[in-house]
């Protein structure tokens, strides 16, 4: 898996383009500065959920961690720089949470989440006449989001399977994706 190239062939089918860009960058001039507010948000809505909050509580120090690791990777969202350096790093993004065990029935809804927040922002802070091109390409940025973590897991998966993994395919998942975080560092 090339995560460059799976980049490419996602900004073509999701149609994002440089006009796109420069929206999500003007955009950042209202949004990057919330990324703290926003990381508070996401994980008051995680730590309702037993299972996430188990997850993430669970680890002394961790999601004092995770608010600012949050925050940045919410602000990239706006930096205009989307290239095979930025696809690789939202791809290890989603190997790390493969390999704790943070499913797609996990991660999905947490986008979700990412999302309402955002949109709450725009519509408070956005002109009328701006808020459809503004959802319009956070809608596509995201949608990149997801498909490169999917993808980080199908791979994750795949390795688990090459190494005999077969007792649980979450078994799998996290293995494998401990097998290519480790090739990823050699
Ligand atoms: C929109 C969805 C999510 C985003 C953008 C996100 C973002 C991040 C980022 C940027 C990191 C740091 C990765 C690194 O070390 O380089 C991280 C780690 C982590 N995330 Fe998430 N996350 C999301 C969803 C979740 C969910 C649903 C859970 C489950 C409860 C979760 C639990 C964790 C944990 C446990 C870590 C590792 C913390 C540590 O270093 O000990 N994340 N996440």
């Amino acid at each position: 898996m090339n995560p460059g190239a799976l980049l490419d062939t996602l900004k073509r089918r999701t149609g994002f383009t440089e006009a796109h860009v420069e929206v999500l960058v003007g955009l950042g001039g209202y949004m990057a500065p919330l990324a703290s507010e926003v990381a508070l948000a996401f994980y008051d809505y995680l730590g309702r959920d037993a299972e996430m909050r188990e997850i993430l509580w669970g680890v002394p120090g961790r999601v004092e961690r995770l608010y600012g690791s949050f925050a940045a990777w919410y602000r990239e969202l706006f930096s205009g720089v989307y290239d095979a350096d930025y696809a690789h790093r939202r791809y290890r993004i989603g190997l790390i949470h493969a390999r704790l065990g943070v499913t797609p029935s996990h991660m999905v809804p947490a986008m979700g989440i990412v999302q309402e927040l955002s949109l709450e922002h725009m519509r408070t802070a956005l002109r009328s006449a701006e808020i459809f091109p503004a959802v319009e390409a956070f809608e596509k940025i995201i949608a990149i989001e997801i498909a490169l973590i999917e993808e980080s897991y199908l791979a994750a998966l795949e390795a688990g399977f090459r190494l005999g993994v077969s007792s649980s395919s979450r078994e799998a998942l996290s293995r494998g994706a401990s097998v290519l975080l480790q090739e990823a560092q050699a």
